[in-house]
C-alpha cells in the first residue's frame, strides 16, 4: 500500500522517532487530532525518541490511535526490527487488531515486517485454552515513494518470518513429538522444483560407515535419521554445505546430565531446525546457489544398548574416537556429517550446533561462537551475523586445542575436559572436514530464551535461519 489517506481505517498509526533529530511534529499521520496531540506531547518532551519507548495517543478520527515509537541514538537494522517488535508488543497488549506501520525512507520493510512478525509468534500447540492472536492485520505504509522497493522487502521479511517460525516450532515441540522421524517428515514437505530430500535410516548409516552417529544413536528406541537435502538454483558447480546438530533429546546418555533444566535439552536440536528453517525460505523465495544441507537427527540415551565411556568407535573417514563422556555426543554426529559433506567437495562448509556449555560460559546469550579454518568465510559469516543482528563472536582452534583430543588409545577422544571447552570441541570437528573452508557456529546459548528478549519469545528463538539466510545473499 502507498502513504495512508485520510479516510484510512485502521486501530493505530505507528510512528517511529529518534532521539538524535528530536521531531516536532510526526510525519504522515492522516489524521488533524492525532497529529495535534502529537505536537503537543512532542512540545511537552514528553516522548523523546529513546530505544525502546512508546507512547499511545488517542483521540483520532473513528477511534484512531497513534503509537509513538523510539528509536535512539544512531539507529541500525536491528534498531528498527528491535522497535517493530516493541510496537507489535504494545499493539497486542491492548488487544488492537489493525496497525498502519508508517514506514520512512531509511527503514526497510524487511526489518519492520521482521521485528513485527517475530515477536508476534506464539507456540500454543499444546494449549487447550489456546486464545487468537487479536493483533491480525499489519500494514506496512511508505512514506515517500518507495513502494516498489517495499513490496520486494515486505516479502522477503514475510518468508524470513515463515522460516524463523518453522525453525521456532521444531524447537519448541517437545522431545515425545520431535522425533529424528518427525524432522524427517518435516524437512520431506519441504521438497519443490530444485529442492530434493533423502533420508537415510540406521540400516544406511551403517552403509555409510558413520560409526560414531550410530554410537550415538544406539541407546534410543527412537530410530536416528540423516536427512540430506540438496537444492540446485545455479548453473555453477559451486555449493555450499550445511550441517546441523540434531540431537531430539539429550540426556547425557551414560554420563547422564543432573535433572535439573534437562527439560531444555529438547532444544538440542536447534542447530538442525535452523537449517531446516533455512532450507523453508530457500524453499520459498529459489535464490540462484546451490545448497546442501545435513540434519543427523538422533537422542542421546542411557540404555543396555547405549554407547560407554571407553568405548572405541569409528567415523566415517576412518578415524578412531575414545568416547570419554557420553554427554560430548553432538560432535559425533557431526563428524561423521562433516566428513561425508566434504566428500563432495563444496566451496565452503557450515555447522550449526547447540554444542558446548562452555561457549554459554565464555558469550552468554549475546553471541554464538565462531570458528574457523578460512579467514575469508570467517569474514563473510561474521557480516551476515552482523547485518541479520544474528551475532557471532571470534573464538580460536589453536592447534593446542587438538592436541587436547588426542586419545591414549585411539586417533581422538570425544572430550578433551572442561578447559577450553568450546575451543576443544571445535579443533575436534576441524579434524573431519580437511582443506574445506569451514566454519562452526557454536550456538548454545543463543538457540532458545528462558524470556523476553527483543523480539524473541520464551523458547526456541530460530538462531541462524536468518544469519544463513544473509550468508548466502553474500554468495
Ligand atoms: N547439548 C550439550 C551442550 C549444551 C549445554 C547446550 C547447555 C546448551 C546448554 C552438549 O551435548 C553437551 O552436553 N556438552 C558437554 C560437553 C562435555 C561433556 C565435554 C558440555 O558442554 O558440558
Ligand atoms: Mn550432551
Ligand atoms: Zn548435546
Amino acid at each position: 500500500m502507498g502513504a495512508p489517506k485520510a479516510s484510512h481505517r485502521t486501530d493505530v498509526f505507528v510512528a517511529f522517532l529518534p532521539q538524535d533529530a528530536p521531531a516536532k511534529k510526526v510525519a504522515g499521520v492522516p489524521d488533524g487530532a492525532l497529529n495535534a496531540a502529537a505536537k503537543t506531547a512532542l512540545k511537552a518532551g514528553e516522548f523523546a525518541g529513546k530505544a525502546n519507548e512508546t507512547l499511545l495517543l488517542h483521540g483520532g478520527e473513528r477511534g484512531r490511535r497513534l503509537l509513538l515509537v523510539g528509536l535512539g541514538e544512531d539507529a541500525t537494522a536491528e534498531t528498527w526490527r528491535l522497535a517493530a517488535a516493541q510496537a507489535a508488543r504494545a499493539i497486542e497488549a491492548r488487544r488492537l487488531t489493525r496497525a498502519t506501520f508508517l514506514v520512512p525512507p531509511r527503514a526497510s520493510g524487511r526489518d519492520i515486517v521482521l521485528g513485527v512478525g517475530l515477536a508476534q509468534y506464539r507456540f500454543d500447540e499444546f494449549k487447550s485454552d489456546a486464545k487468537p492472536v487479536a493483533f491480525q492485520r499489519a500494514e506496512i505504509a511508505p512514506l515517500t515513494g518507495a513502494a516498489g522497493r517495499l513490496g520486494k522487502e515486505v516479502k522477503e521479511g514475510a518468508a524470513l518470518v515463515a522460516a524463523v517460525s518453522f525453525a521456532r516450532d521444531l524447537g519448541n515441540r517437545p522431545g515425545n513429538v520431535a522425533t529424528p522421524r518427525h524432522l524427517a517428515t518435516q524437512a520431506s514437505k519441504l521438497t519443490t522444483t530444485g529442492l530434493k530430500v533423502k533420508v537415510h535410516d540406521r540400516a544406511a548409516l551403517k552403509r555409510l560407515k558413520m560409526g560414531a552417529f550410530l554410537a550415538v544413536a544406539a541407546g534410543s528406541r527412537n530410530e536416528p535419521r540423516l536427512i540430506e537435502m540438496q537444492y540446485r538454483g545455479a548453473k555453477s558447480k559451486e555449493t555450499i554445505a550445511i550441517v546441523g546438530k540434531g540431537v531430539t533429546f539429550d540426556t547425557g546418555g551414560i554420563s547422564i546430565k543432573p535433572s535439573a533444566t534437562m527439560e531444555d535439552m529438547k532444544f538440542d536440536m536447534c542447530g538442525g531446525a535452523a537449517v531446516l528453517g533455512f532450507m523453508h525460505i530457500v524453499a520459498a523465495l529459489k535464490p540462484k546457489v546451490n545448497i546442501n544441507a545435513y540434519v543427523p537427527a538422533t537422542d542421546n540415551m542411557p540404555d543396555g544398548a547405549a554407547y560407554r565411556p571407553g568405548d572405541i568407535v569409528k567415523a566415517r573417514n576412518g578415524k578412531t574416537i575414545e568416547i570419554i563422556n557420553t554427554d560430548a555426543e553432538g560432535r559425533l554426529l557431526l563428524c561423521d556429517s562433516l566428513a561425508y559433506a566434504v566428500e563432495k567437495k563444496p566451496a565452503a562448509v557450515i555447522n550449526l550446533a547447540t554444542l558446548t556449555g562452555a561457549c554459554v560460559v565464555a558469550l552468554g546469550d549475546a553471541a554464538a561462537g565462531r570458528f574457523g579454518n578460512d579467514k575469508k568465510l570467517s569474514a563473510a559469516v561474521d557480516a551476515a551475523g552482523e547485518s541479520s543482528g544474528e551475532t557471532v563472536w571470534p573464538l580460536p582452534v589453536f592447534d593446542r586445542y587438538g592436541e587436547m583430543m588426542k586419545s591414549k588409545y585411539a586417533d581422538l577422544k570425544n572430550s578433551g575436559g572442561r578447559w577450553g571447552g568450546a575451543s576443544t570441541a571445535a579443533a575436534f570437528l576441524k579434524a573431519f572436514v580437511g582443506e574445506t573452508p569451514w566454519v562452526h557456529l557454536d550456538i548454545a546459548g543463543m538457540a532458545w530464551a528462558d524470556g523476553d528478549k527483543g523480539y524473541h519469545k520464551p523458547g526456541a528463538t530460530g538462531y541462524g535461519v536468518r544469519l544463513l539466510w544473509e550468508f548466502i545473499q553474500s554468495r
